[in-house]
């Protein structure tokens, strides 16, 4: 179990973020912003910025940065700041003031006058469900609109139908807005060979992707530096309006350039998790066996459509076995801040929906939640003939349940003192997935080792894990192997998004190992070397052959070698067209709700994971930590508020709430550990996300079984727990 390497560095301030970087004659960017949600900028008077103390720059979509539209496979088309004057949202980025100080150009951005043709705004869900529009086909290929049916049935409805005990109910979720801890910015420092830019991201290579096209230049003209990023959750996977601002603008004064985001402009300048609102109708057997299937699923989307939470696709698509299937997912356009990924996207806001509503079957039933779900377990998703690669669900319902005491659970809670309390599970699930990544290694004449890839490490402790798996793979202890991320002069390491990085760059370090183990015994064997012509070994950083034994550092100390390096890559294959994979995790947690005040507290939680092999138990429990607590904030206390004209009434840490300590109770995490091989040759399937999904569920199926109150939207608030 080891403690994050980088630790000591974060803890006491020696860690340099992005906006940590200072350079002789670096001049401070603030971003101007629209206060309106729809519209065309007339006019904007700058006049009084222009001739404001110790400003150098002022732009606008009248006198821009030049900028292009960015556009990359994995990420689709990226929006690139003052390019035209339309305004599809409120705190859209509009402008840019550029000065000596960063109070300067605040206060020089203040001055800035707007004049707007106003156009009707567009901000409810409710009332754009009447004419939503398909989203377009899921990232697996499966169409919007989607049915699995078996032999002889016509339609979802005939087997609702014929089913003989039916539930349906609509669920909705709120938006949400990632709100890392290192606002998003960016320095931007340009000289002979081009751009190097220092801005938290998910991946380097994305990053600087995204820079190339807007910027119209080389890719080996710009240079990405992050080493640290103050959290991401798939907020940072595209490159903020503060870096291309930045770039930009650096470009053309000549200087270097830092934009720092406020607090404020992230909830708007950035995106945010879109809200959902989500019908589900099940159909089972009087056993407890689901007949049919259906989830339609409606999400608010920006008016540039460019993105989808995929709550039907990711939870009813493939959770439970059934042979009639039926999902469906809508997109709603509002004059909203653009929406994107936010940790497990569409698995999060999906499993409160459909969670609940197995949490409805079974009380319909009179049947216990946790043998409603066994009873339906998968072997693979509806309508595939691609078995999971490794499956231990039901170990974790079974050592779930009897690490929480479930067997105590009454139908109807128990009341203590003034309290109701109450007991809810939910199933987790998220996909394992792998991403093609590259990772350089090299061995040093002093027996150490460095191991580096472009990706990041926004928290998770994937800098941790490089150690801990470059360590195993080269078979030398981890103290002496240096990790290295987030620069995108190391080969491309795929991102840390998707609970990815431990299972690509993990396998692509396995492959690199292997590799240069291989260059290392071609070397001490050839001539010259000390073990010249014999048959070598390698093991325990040493290379063997008859009679005698050096260490690597050794070997190339002797052929006056100060290193050598290995670059190698693995990408996902042939192995998806023979299984399915993904991770599985039961979440079980106990609700108190006051007789009186209708408080509710969260006083025990337990998550159970099969997430294959455990790389390190320490950050991997952090990382599920973190997702339980984020899902007690979005049962509870989590939602952005929009005002009808389109602005946020809460988009500011002061007034959107999270929870702090006092919210949440000691939280118990275990995980069943089977690796799975099958997925990738590290075992490990990833668990950034799954830690969050299901916790919503369990915690209003647990406010249900102490009150009786079933609540089918998130947050639940005290308002909604009166009256009983
Ligand atoms: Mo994340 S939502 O896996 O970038």
């Amino acid at each position: 179990m080891a403690s994050r390497v980088d630790g000591p560095l974060k803890v006491t301030g020696r860690a340099k973020y992005g906006a940590d970087n200072n350079f002789p004659g670096l001049v401070h960017g603030y971003v101007v912003v629209g206060t309106v949600a729809h519209g065309e900028i007339l006019a904007m008077d700058t006049t009084a910025a222009k001739s404001a103390p110790g400003v150098v720059g002022v732009y606008s979509p009248f006198d821009p940065l030049v900028l292009r539209t960015a556009s990359t496979p994995l990420l689709g088309e990226t929006w690139v700041p003052l390019q035209d004057k339309e305004v599809t949202y409120y705190g859209q980025a509009i402008g840019l003031v550029v000065a000596e100080t960063y109070e300067q150009a605040r206060d020089a951005a203040m001055t800035v006058e707007v004049t707007y043709a106003r156009r009707p705004v567009r901000t409810s869900l409710a009332d754009g469900l009447a004419e939503a529009e398909d989203a377009p086909a899921a990232r697996d290929g499966t169409p919007a609109t989607f049915a699995v049916l078996a032999d002889g049935v016509a339609s979802i409805e005939d087997a609702l139908a014929a089913s003989p005990v039916v539930v349906e109910a609509t669920y909705s979720t709120a938006p949400q807005n990632h709100a890392a801890m290192e606002p998003h910015s960016a320095v931007a420092v340009w000289d002979a060979d081009g751009l190097t830019m220092y801005s938290g991201n998910q991946g380097a290579s994305l990053q600087v992707a995204e820079l190339t096209a807007s910027l119209e230049i080389e890719s080996s003209a710009v240079h990405t530096i992050n080493p640290f990023v103050g959290g991401a959750f798939g907020g940072k996977g595209r490159t903020s309006v503060a870096a291309f601002l930045a770039a930009a603008a650096a470009r053309v004064l000549g200087k270097p350039v830092k934009v720092v985001l406020t607090r404020e402009q992230i909830f708007t300048t950035t995106a945010n998790r879109a809200a959902t609102v989500q019908k589900i109708t099940l159909g089972s057997t009087t056993g407890g066996s689901l007949v049919a299937v259906r989830h339609d699923s409606w999400c608010s989307t920006a008016m540039d459509r460019s993105f989808v939470e995929p709550t039907s696709h990711g939870t009813s698509r493939e959770w439970y076995a059934t042979e009639n299937l039926a999902i469906s997912q809508k997109i709603v356009p509002l004059n909203i801040p653009r929406t994107t990924f936010m940790r497990a996207p569409g698995e999060a806001p999906g499993s409160f929906a459909l969670e609940s509503a197995m949490d409805e079957l079974a009380a319909k039933l009179a049947m216990d939640p946790i043998e409603l779900r066994l009873r339906n377990n998968s072997t693979a998703p509806p309508g595939k003939d691609l078995l999971w690669s490794s499956k231990h669900l039901d170990d974790c319902y079974r050592i779930g349940a009897a690490r929480f005491g479930w067997a105590d659970r009454s139908p109807n809670g128990r009341t203590d003192g003034d309290w109701q309390v109450g007991l809810g599970m939910a199933t987790a699930m998220f996909p394992a997935i792998r991403f093609p990544a590259a990772v350089r290694i090299t061995l040093r004449d002093d027996d150490t080792a460095v191991v580096g890839t472009g990706g990041a490490d926004p928290g998770t402790g994937l800098l941790t894990v490089l150690s801990l798996v470059g360590a195993e793979s080269l078979d030398i202890p981890p103290e002496r192997v240096t990790p290295l991320l987030g620069d995108s002069e190391l080969p491309p390491g795929g991102l840390s998004g998707g609970s990815s990085a431990t299972a690509s760059a993990g396998t692509a370090i396995m492959a690199t190992a292997a590799q240069i183990i291989d260059e290392l015994l071609a070397l001490a064997s050839s001539p010259g070397s000390p073990f010249a012509g014999k048959e070598v070994s390698y093991a325990d950083g040493r290379l063997f052959a008859d009679g005698g034994s050096m260490t690597f550092g050794e070997v190339l100390r002797a052929v006056n070698r100060p290193s050598i390096s290995a670059t190698g890559s693995s990408a996902p294959g042939e192995e998806l067209t023979k299984h399915s994979f993904s991770s599985w995790g039961a979440q079980f947690c106990e609700v108190r709700v006051h007789k009186w005040t209708r408080e509710a507290r969260v006083s025990r939680m337990l998550g159970v994971y099969d997430a294959g092999r455990i790389i390190n138990d320490k950050t991997a429990r952090s990382q599920i930590v973190g997702g339980m607590i984020w899902g007690v904030s979005a049962a509870l206390h989590e939602g952005l508020e929009l005002e009808a004209n389109g602005r946020f009434a809460n988009g500011d840490l002061a007034s959107y709430l999270v929870p702090v300590n006092a919210d949440i109770p000691d939280i118990d995490v275990h995980f069943v550990e089977y690796p799975d091989t099958l997925h990738n040759p590290v075992g490990a399937k990833g668990l950034g996300e799954i830690g969050v999904v299901g916790v919503a569920a369990a915690i209003a199926n647990a406010i249900h079984n102490a009150t009786g109150i079933r609540v089918r939207h998130i947050p639940i608030t005290i308002e909604d727990l009166l009256g009983h």
